[in-house]
């Protein structure tokens, strides 16, 4: 397994002659979830569909779990803002669709019927226990005409979840929903990150890793642990939108009561970092996420913080 869950090495991307993507570099470790955001048509989408493997980069790689990227594969998964439900299949029968094309053939679905009829039964309850998971445990039998958008939105996430992939990739997935339900999913997103972080506790792999776009400044600093921003104006000549900001940012418990003081400073230096169209001179300026770790606490990052040197220090 690979110290990093995705890695991307100098990815470019153009449409034709249009630039899109300069040099995207980037190192997410395993539970950390990261927002990005850039003004719309930066290439966010254009990005996340290179991680996907669904269009591939003009140049560079991208690898999910030290794999090179190369097609679709399943170590990357991907909710959009619509929600791509079956609609003749109740909630527990959607989320175990990908398992049962995952997991079982057509050979073992009619020939080892009885084999088959054993797997489909712990599917159907693995999927149970996600829709748990995910607040969803009365809506089990619930077909998608009979839920909310936040329910169907939530069953896409948990059917994307359930086949375990290295990385999901979440494009504006609250987009689409009101004001309740999108911080119903926000909160969602800060309970997968303490699960994540008693897995590392326990010296486990933490099972989340999360990259999602979004418009929003206040839910990408909200709900992830590190804040990413494109922009094309790193450079004077038009050559593509790279990251001209990634640092980390203040982890939420659930429980916390949801203070966007808190992190103004925060939103008003990423603001004027991505949506200033004064081309940044410096533009490592503001990419520090690797010497910010130190700053941190444990508990604020899945990335592993600097270890402190006490040789030189007054009570060593
Ligand atoms: N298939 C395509 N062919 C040609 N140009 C494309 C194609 N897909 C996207 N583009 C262009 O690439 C640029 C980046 O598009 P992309 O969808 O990645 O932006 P985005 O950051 O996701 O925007 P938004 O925030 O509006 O979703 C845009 O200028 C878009 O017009
Ligand atoms: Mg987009």
């Amino acid at each position: 397994m690979s110290e990093y869950a995705l890695e991307i090495k100098d990815l470019s991307h153009r449409f034709g002659d249009y630039p899109v993507l300069d040099k995207i570099n980037l190192k997410v470790w395993p539970g950390q979830i990261v927002a990005i955001v850039g003004p719309s048509g930066c290439g966010k989408s254009t990005l996340l569909k290179a991680i996907l493997g669904t269009h591939p980069p003009t140049e560079g790689t991208v690898l999910a779990d030290g794999e090179p990227v190369t097609g679709p594969t399943r170590n990357v998964g991907i909710v959009y803002q619509h929600y791509a439900l079956f609609d003749f299949l109740n909630a527990e029968q959607n989320v175990a669709f990908g398992l049962k094309l995952d997991q079982t053939s057509l050979f073992d679905r009619t020939v080892l019927y009885p084999r088959y009829r054993r797997i489909r039964k712990k599917h159907l309850q693995d999927s149970r226990d996600f829709l748990r998971r995910v607040g969803l445990e009365q809506a089990c039998g619930k077909y998608p005409s009979e839920m909310s958008g936040g329910m169907k939105q939530r069953v896409a996430l948990a059917q994307a979840f359930i086949l375990k992939p290295k990385v999901v990739l979440l494009d504006e997935p609250f987009g689409a929903l009101d004001e309740a339900m999108r911080e119903e999913l926000q909160f969602m997103l800060l309970r997968f990150y303490q699960e994540n972080l008693e897995m590392k506790r326990a010296g486990k792999r933490p099972q989340y890793t999360i990259l999602i776009v979004t418009h929003e400044l206040n839910e990408a600093i909200f709900v992830a642990d590190r804040v990413i921003g494109m922009s094309r104006f790193h450079t004077e000549g038009d050559l593509g939108a790279t990251i001209v900001y990634d640092k980390p940012c203040p982890v939420f418990h659930p429980d916390d009561p949801r203070d966007y003081s808190k992190f103004v400073e925060q939103r008003e230096e990423l603001r004027r970092a991505v949506f200033d169209d004064e081309y940044i001179k410096d533009r490592n300026k503001y990419v520090t996420f690797t010497s910010d770790l130190g700053k941190l606490a444990e508990g604020q990052s899945m990335a592993p913080l600097p270890k402190i040197s006490t040789a030189n220090s007054p009570n060593h």
